[in-house]
């Protein structure tokens, strides 16, 4: 039985939902420059199409037509029913996880549906699309609030814990990641380092797949319900019938 277990989830795990990935065919990263709407220097030079992307995004995760798939209802199956610690760090800005249920949850590359005071840093539900309208209540004058986005060059969030979370951890598995963006591709490489079992779910063999112990191959909505039964029945990776059990 695991004691502790560290979740990393990347875009794929909510491909099955409706919403779009970035590297894959016709991915987010295929229709827009990475520079123009993901980067401090982009919303300094056109603030108003990065509020565009963002608000875009964000309408379509509150369009009603998303919504969590079995894998994020299978992660938070976990974390209520795991007697060990769990932690599920996500790459991913939606809120997926959360409608499915997931508390011990830690947002490394900010949320969609927050914006932040650029003044205070103070982050505020969104309830209406960015604009310059909509402005934060914690300074005078007001400030227009920007995404709570981590944008590449900005710090992610909670790397201590998550640190910390890694060097303790005895099972590490990554969903739906491509591993091609550190720091979060480099978490492997520390689950490792401190002895746990590392374990790939992806459709296919992504960045740093030789780093992993174990890969299932599949869509995280088939795999990921038949991982989390396993480590509920007390099952550990590497024991013939449970490996048997998770490759079916
Ligand atoms: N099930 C499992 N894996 C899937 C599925 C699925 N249904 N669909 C796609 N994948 C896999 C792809 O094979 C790919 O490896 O999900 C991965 C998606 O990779 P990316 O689009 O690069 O997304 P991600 O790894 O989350 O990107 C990391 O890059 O642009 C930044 O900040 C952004 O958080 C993002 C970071």
């Amino acid at each position: 039985m695991y004691r502790q277990i560290v979740v990393l989830t990347g875009a794929g795990i909510s491909a099955e939902s409706g919403i779009k990935t970035f590297r894959d065919e016709d991915g987010l990263w295929e229709q827009h420059h990475i520079e123009d709407v993901a980067t401090p220097e982009g919303y300094a030079r056109d603030i108003n199409l990065v509020e565009r992307f963002y608000n875009s995004r964000w309408e379509n995760l509150h369009s009603g037509e998303v919504h969590p798939n079995a894998a994020h209802a299978a992660l938070a199956k976990l974390e209520a029913e795991f007697s060990g610690k769990l932690l599920v760090i996500t790459q991913n800005v939606d809120d997926l996880h959360e409608r499915a249920g997931s508390k011990r949850l830690l947002h490394m590359h900010g949320e969609l549906s927050k914006g932040r005071c650029p003044q205070s840093l103070q982050t505020f539900v969104l309830r209406e699309p960015f604009g310059e309208d909509n402005c934060c209540t914690c300074c005078i004058p007001a400030k227009r609030l920007r995404p709570h986005i981590v944008w590449f060059g900005e710090m992610p969030f909670g790397m201590d814990r998550i640190h910390d979370a890694l060097d303790n951890c005895d099972l590490f598995i990554a969903i739906g990641t491509s591993g091609t963006v550190y720091p979060a591709a480099g978490f492997v490489d520390s689950a490792n380092h401190h002895g746990a079992q590392t374990v790939e779910v992806n459709l296919l063999a992504a960045d740093r797949h030789s780093q992993f112990q174990y890969h299932f191959t599949g869509k995280a909505g088939d795999v990921v319900p038949a991982l989390v039964e396993s480590i509920l029945a007390g099952k550990t990776l590497g024991s013939e019938a449970a490996t048997k059990e998770m490759s079916a």
